[in-house]
């Protein structure tokens, strides 16, 4: 096992704000790491290395321990259900994830459901629990087309503004969950790199009591 930390940084709406709260938890990541197509950063200590990556691979990853620790959604943590450990809740990235449907329309009240979605499996278990049967359209992106388009009556999907719900002329049905950046880490790492990660986890902790809200 490397005796640096591995850290994955999450491409995408999370990466500013998380690699804004690392440097404010003093850890210093590389300035060439901004805009370079490299795929593993060492800082200049080499107590830490980081890996830029799609935040759906990042349970995967920090599950199998090739990567220790990482900056995830718990949208995507709800998705991939990793065996992990969530030690900090970052307090970024606070949006929601909600069911939506094109205002005025009525949802079917007999029959299945067309569900476009990002997060099939959080959608099937959302429904089963509310023991409604739904046909899950599994999309990569822009889930808000579907229903205009006619491939499904409703989504579910992150809202954080609420202005493409708007634009697109939906509205909010109803909550599925609220959503929040967590930190996670490997279960092994945890022990076979305690003092490293304890300290990651620790300085993080700080940085979010000290900055409510962000
Ligand atoms: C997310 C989400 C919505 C939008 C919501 O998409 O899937 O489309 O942001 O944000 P708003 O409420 O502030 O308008 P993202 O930008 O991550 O891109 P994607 O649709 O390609 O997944």
């Amino acid at each position: 096992m490397k005796k640096c930390v591995r850290i994955a940084l999450p491409k995408g709406r999370l990466y500013d704000a998380g690699v804004e709260l690392l440097r404010k938890a003093g850890i210093v990541i590389p300035a060439a790491l901004d805009g370079s197509r490299k795929l593993v950063f060492p800082d200049a200590a080499e107590r830490f290395e980081f890996v830029p990556l799609k935040p759906v691979d990042i349970p995967v990853y920090v599950e199998s321990g090739t990567i220790d620790a990482g900056i995830v959604g718990s949208d995507v943590l709800r998705e991939v259900e990793a065996d992990v450990v969530e030690p900090v809740d970052l307090g970024i990235g606070r949006c929601r994830l909600v069911l939506a449907a094109p205002a005025g329309s009525a949802l079917p009240a007999s029959g299945s459901l067309r569900v476009a979605t990002k997060y099939p499996r959080t959608t099937e278990r959302y429904f089963r629990g509310k023991q409604i049967h739904v046909h899950i359209v599994k999309l990569d992106g822009s889930v808000e087309i579907a229903p205009l388009l006619g491939l499904s009556d409703a989504i579910v999907d992150l809202v954080e503004t609420g202005r493409t719900l708007k634009e697109n002329g939906m509205h909010v049905v109803e909550e599925v969950a609220a959503v929040s950046a967590k930190l996670i880490v490997n279960r092994t790492a945890m022990k076979m790199k305690s003092a490293d990660v304890r300290h990651l986890i620790t300085q993080l902790d700080t940085v979010v009591y000290e900055n409510p809200g962000q």
